[in-house]
């Protein structure tokens, strides 16, 4: 029953979004063996979901912008709550990965004299976004995808990571089923770098595909690695709301970045109605004409509908609540207004927005170029994740080194748009360079072959599990909980009760039985997913209890206002003595001086 196929690698990567693929690139290219596990098939991943671009100061639109202002608006973004050396040096490297990138093939749209074109997106003070259309994941994910292949990668794909191995303190590989056959692996490595992803699947409501389980977070932490920053879980602006079998699925923030404005069923431009403080040397102009602020000798145009995703998304919720959202519970997306502003806006809208153009026209019967659209919020992304040294990526397990989404600490509170693309291709080159330094420098190592053993015994555990439950049934159960009782408003007796249901779910969870054998059996595949979810839900719920206060992503009822206490402070998730999560508070590390002048100077 748990008879398994054997691997050697130098460096082992699991998952294969732009993190993975990079991370793999980096190690490749140094010459040590390398192998790279997929859950899905190479080249599907929520990479794809950023759409609108990725973030890199190269000021092609405006050379005001460099990498100071880049570090200082996404400190803001994030509420100061990020891990500010990560912040620095993903604005310091972000245009090199983005050159290279187009080295390696990547066909970004252009300006009239032929520079990467760079577009606005929330809360980056300068057009930063380099972009190729609203495709930009999807053309991140070609391109490192056409290069590694080149690159004597050894790729599993549509493999499952149930466990990773530890030996003498440090990670000695995984053990991972195949999602067609059930049939199972064991890699030997010498140093493993995680790039997963999210937590999405958690929630009713999402962006994210089948692949986003949580995987990587739980599996660190149950060989003794801490998460961080669990409480903020970014729901962006805006989804789709309709038809209901679509709900949740991206609409591109490029929508607004090209104009898109936000009205509500009165017609009125309500992200007007509530500009934040921080904003208070702005005026605003007509609606048409956007939102002017200037700062010190600076000057630049956005609208409100930039502001930062938390505020967005909270401002619609507010609509919606208040009886003025649109008939399917959202607002109304309306790009089609530029036709006041641009000739042939048909066109242009389809030349930026070909993938929105075709997805409302497709799933909706909606021609975006002549009506407006309804959105609301959907689960998009997790600001915590995994504990990383900023400049390594390693976590607090030796050889152990997390990248992307599953790792936490470059965006605080908050994640600005469009850094998520910049942050793969940052952190998953240093993760794969570190892996790599990690295993020369500590050489071999051998998991225990008895783990393994046991690896496969749990794996195969739901089969004997005579009268267990639905796992599917759990799922829903879980994502319905995490959605009205976590989601995007918080309040402390609804955060209790969804402690108490997930301690209740996870005990089913541990009960739950598929149908059927090990081939081609989602319902098997869940079973082993759902601990994944619990653990992930758990540190969610746990994290949100303790911040008591309204913070970046993270909105509390009861708390309305940010807390001075809590601006210092990250919540890490540790494993209690009898296996449930634990959170903390852990002060934050005090900025660099240098660092902290920047922040000061970009505030005046
Ligand atoms: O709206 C978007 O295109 C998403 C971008 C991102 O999450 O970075």
């Amino acid at each position: 029953m748990s008879d398994y196929e054997s691997f050697d690698y130098d460096v082992l990567v699991i998952g294969a979004g732009g993190a993975g693929l990079r991370a793999a690139i980096e190690a490749a290219q140094s010459g040590v063996k390398v192998g790279l596990v997929c859950k899905s098939l190479l080249g599907k991943a929520h990479t794809v979901m950023a759409e609108g671009g990725m973030a890199a100061s190269m000021g092609n639109v405006d050379d005001r912008d460099n990498w100071k202002v880049h570090f200082a608006d996404t400190m803001r973004g994030g509420q100061y709550l990020n891990n500010w050396r990560m912040a620095e040096l993903h604005a310091k490297e972000a245009a090199e990965r983005v050159h290279e990138l187009e080295g390696w093939g990547a066909v970004f749209d252009r300006t009239p004299d032929g520079r990467i074109l760079q577009r606005n997106f929330g809360g980056h003070r300068y057009p930063r976004l380099a972009h190729v259309g609203d495709r930009t994941g999807l053309e991140l994910i070609r391109t490192l995808q056409d290069y590694a292949v080149h690159q004597g990668i050894e790729v599993h794909m549509e493999q499952t990571v149930v466990d990773l191995f530890k030996t003498d303190g440090r990670v000695s590989g995984a053990f991972s089923y195949d999602r067609e056959l059930g049939r199972f692996k064991a890699f030997n490595a010498k140093a493993v770098v995680l790039a997963t992803g999210g937590i999405g699947r958690s929630f009713a409501v999402t962006s994210n595909s089948w692949e986003y389980t949580g995987d990587g977070q739980a599996l660190a932490f149950r060989i003794g690695a801490s998460l961080i920053d669990m409480e903020f879980v970014q729901f962006h602006p805006t989804g789709m709301v309709w038809p209901l079998s679509v709900a949740g699925i991206l609409v591109t923030e490029g929508v607004r970045g090209e104009g898109g404005i936000l009205k509500n069923s009165e017609g009125r431009r309500f992200m007007f109605d509530d500009i934040p403080p921080l904003y208070k040397n702005q005026t605003a102009d007509t609606p048409e004409e956007g939102w002017r602020y200037v700062i010190g000798d600076k000057e630049a145009r956005r609208p409100p509908e930039l502001l930062t995703r938390d505020h967005v998304a909270r401002c619609i919720v507010r609509e919606v609540k208040a009886g003025r959202g649109s008939p399917h519970g959202g607002v109304f997306l309306d790009i089609a207004w530029i036709k006041e502003k641009i000739n042939d806006s048909e066109a242009h809208i389809k030349k930026k927005l070909p993938s929105m153009y075709h997805q409302f026209m497709q799933l909706a019967g909606l021609d975006i170029t002549k009506e407006p659209m309804e959105v609301g919020p959907t689960t998009h992304y997790v600001m915590g994740g995994i504990r990383v040294d900023a400049d390594s990526q390693m976590t607090d397990v030796p050889g152990l080194f997390a990248a992307g989404e599953c790792a936490a600490g470059l965006h605080g509170a908050n994640r600005l748009g469009g850094n998520s693309l910049s942050d793969l291709i940052v952190f998953g080159k240093r993760a794969g360079e570190y892996a790599v330094k990690f295993a020369k420098e500590n050489g071999d190592v051998r998991f225990d072959a008895q783990e393994a053993k046991a690896s496969g015994q749990r794996a195969v555990a739901p089969f004997e599990r005579v009268g267990g439950e639905n796992p599917f049934t759990i799922h829903h159960e879980l994502q319905k909980l995490m959605q009205e009782k976590v989601g995007i408003v918080r309040v402390e007796s609804e955060l209790q009760e969804a402690i108490e249901e997930l301690a209740k779910l996870r005990v089913r969870a541990e009960n739950s039985a598929p149908n059927g054998n090990r081939e081609y059996n989602p319902g098997w595949h869940t079973c082993l997913d759902l601990p994944n979810m619990m653990t992930v839900a758990e540190a969610c719920a746990k994290s949100a209890l303790e911040r008591k206060e309204s913070r970046g992503a993270h909105a509390r009822a009861d708390y309305l206002e940010k807390e001075p206490v809590f601006a210092k402070i990250n919540h890490q998730t540790v494993e209690a003595d009898d296996g449930s999560v634990k959170v903390v508070a852990i002060p934050t590390v005090p900025m660099r001086e240098d660092l902290q002048e920047i922040i000061d100077w970009q505030q005046k």
